[in-house]
């Protein structure tokens, strides 16, 4: 049964729809842009091997913790914090007010860049149908640069791509949000698995297996690890709410554990898989797998055009580019739209129009000046995001009364006291630590001994 506030807030309508929406808010620009990229600049395996712990150890844990205090709170970000741990005392308020503000403001910020990186993707998709032709002097590198430097051009794709997700997060949760990723998340494993088919057949996915799973530790870098923690982070929408949020839509908290877990697990195959699919591609080709950013938007497009059927391939690529980062865009934006539906009263159509025009304001500023894009894709993913997590995991373990924090595991049977145990020690102490470790590192504040 709905209650009047559920109504009012709106729930998923199943459990499958949340762990679409869920997971379509996870697989973004990061598994399919990023990763690969990171991937290939830190040397392959042996990054891999290290990311895979970081979402064992910090992703999994805050994913629960983020999903329960949503569930159990009942609110946005913000007020799903406080009314948890209100009952605390002063710091806990404190710390949730502060969380809650950092939340709207990172996913504000994260908003605003990642709908230009988006844009470039559909600019891209015109370039593969060949609607826009490829430079003829310097191939996709010229056409990437030109975009880049061309701020109405940008500006215009960016403005495409936010409208895009504006309409479906004022929609509301099951007829939008619910019901757009039912259909992204499918189509995007379809186009997923015909990529790999093909590069099955057209070479380098032997060579692709190689680099992503044999690991080569003397590769790996200091500077590599602290990479691989904050991407397990942003790969999985977490320090900022977004799994508070969608949290906060779940009719109980039955399946909270099993369905966390299905997600970082989602997300990680389909991370690993667009790697293979991308690597394969490169090594086919015999290109650099350390070619940076510019892997995705240079190398590939440069890659596909000399392949066969490779329109149709770099079509596919972008749509699989562009379905990602629309379900994930929706996510951040939701962040917001709940925080001033619940606390500005405001209604989710004047919401999601009035915060998605600040964010295009926001984000023309990443389009006139690639800088820009560059500062706050490091101020949100280095910093805000880890502080983020930070204090999430420090209110969960720490300010959230047992019975909120246990309710996900108590379902699980007998199974779900131990692993209540095993995960408050790891909320209480491995996480915190290894985040503020991370914040300090890139303060530059602790040395890494290697
Ligand atoms: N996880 C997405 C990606 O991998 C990006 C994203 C969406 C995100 N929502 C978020 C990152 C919330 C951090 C927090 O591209």
């Amino acid at each position: 049964m709905e209650t009047g506030s559920e109504k009012r807030r709106g729930v998923w309508g199943t459990r499958l729809g949340f762990i679409l929406a869920a997971s379509g808010s996870a697989v973004g620009l990061g598994n399919i842009w990023k990763f690969p990229y990171i991937t290939g600049e830190y040397g392959g395996g042996a990054f891999v091997l290290v990311y895979l712990g970081c979402i064992a150890l910090v992703g999994l844990p805050l994913m629960y913790a983020e999903l329960i205090i949503g569930r159990r709170g009942h609110g946005s970000a913000l007020g799903s914090l406080k009314a948890l741990v209100s009952q605390q005392g002063g710091a806990g308020r404190d710390l949730s007010e502060f969380t809650g503000t950092l939340a709207v403001a990172s996913g504000f910020l994260i908003l605003s860049y990642y709908s230009v990186v988006a844009g470039w993707a559909i600019h891209f998709l015109w370039v593969s149908m060949d609607l826009i032709p490829l430079s003829a002097e310097g191939g996709a590198a010229t056409t990437f640069g030109h975009l880049v430097g061309d701020w109405r051009l940008s500006t215009l794709w960016h403005t495409v791509f936010l409208c895009l997700t504006i309409t479906v997060v004022g929609r509301g949760v099951h007829e939008g949000i619910e019901r757009a990723c039912s259909r992204l998340m499918p189509a995007l494993a379809g186009i997923l698995c015909v990529l790999l088919v093909y590069v099955g057949l057209t070479g380098g996915l032997a060579r692709s297996f190689e680099f992503l799973f044999r690991p080569d530790f003397a590769k790996l870098s200091g500077e590599g690890v602290l990479e691989a923690l904050g991407h397990a982070f942003f790969t999985l929408s977490l320090g900022m709410g977004a799994m508070i949020t969608y949290g906060s839509y779940l009719q109980n908290d039955r399946t909270v554990v099993r369905d966390g877990v299905t997600v970082a697990v989602l997300d990680t195959v389909i991370a690993l898989l667009a790697g293979l699919v991308i690597f394969a591609v490169v090594f086919a080709a015999n290109g650099n797998p350390a070619a940076g950013p510019g892997l995705v938007f240079v190398t590939l497009p440069d890659l596909f055009a000399t392949m066969p059927g490779g329109e149709l391939v770099g079509m596919a690529f972008f749509f699989l580019l562009i379905f990602a980062a629309w379900s994930s865009a929706i996510s951040l934006l939701e962040v917001v739209v709940a925080y001033f539906i619940d606390q500005h009263s405001l209604s989710r159509t004047q919401a999601s129009w009035l915060l998605g025009g600040l964010i295009w304001m926001a984000g023309v500023g990443s389009a006139l000046w690639s800088p820009v894009l560059d500062f706050l894709d490091n101020l949100t993913t280095r910093y805000m995001l880890p502080v983020g997590g930070l204090v999430i995991a420090i209110l969960a373990g720490w300010f959230v009364r047992r019975g909120d924090r246990e309710a996900g595991f108590l379902s699980l049977g007998d199974s779900g006291r131990p692993l209540a145990a095993v995960w408050t020690v790891t909320i209480r102490f491995v996480t915190p630590v290894l985040l503020a470790a991370v914040l300090l590192a890139k303060m530059g504040i602790l040395r890494l001994p290697w």
